[in-house]
């Protein structure tokens, strides 16, 4: 799962994908958020520029749905499984780790509600790559393998 960065014309194609519908902002939303990862505020601008409403209406309904990230993902995303399997097995102590060990880094750190992976818990996913039985070293390594994260 990569996203690309924010640009007029892609995000101008998929209102199109709409037929500029404003009853539509939710779907074209979901739309720019798979694209981009995330609603900016120039975003926000050109959705009530391109659909005929307010800033404040845009505003509104990114406000209203938590799916609607409005801060740049990190330059990874560590997701955790925090459903029941992975919660027997730790996740929560591994959330915890993940907290600390990730902080000041360039990544954004998710919890998950179950990835499919309950046989092997507990379990996280790391750039769109699940993970199995992962201890807290085994979490070190595999966030050290990511490389530079400023
Ligand atoms: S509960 Fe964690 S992968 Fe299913």
């Amino acid at each position: 799962m990569t996203h690309e960065a924010y640009s007029k014309d892609t995000a101008s194609q998929i209102i199109a994908g709409f037929d500029g519908r404003p009853e539509m902002l939710v779907q074209i939303l979901h739309g720019f958020l798979e694209r981009f990862g995330w609603i900016s505020e120039d975003a926000i601008r050109q959705l009530a520029k391109e659909l005929n409403l307010s800033r404040a209406e845009v505003h509104g309904v990114v406000s209203y749905y938590h799916d609607f990230r409005t801060e740049a993902p990190g330059q990874h995303v560590v997701k955790v499984c925090e459903a029941e399997a992975c919660q027997a097995m730790g996740a929560r102590e591994l959330s915890v780790h993940a907290t600390d060990k990730l902080a000041g880094k360039d990544v954004s750190l998710e919890p998950v509600y179950c990835l499919g992976n309950c046989a092997c818990s507990p379990a996280i996913m790391v750039d769109g790559k699940t993970y199995g039985r992962v201890t807290k070293d085994r979490f070190d390594d595999i966030v050290d393998a990511l490389g530079e994260t400023r």
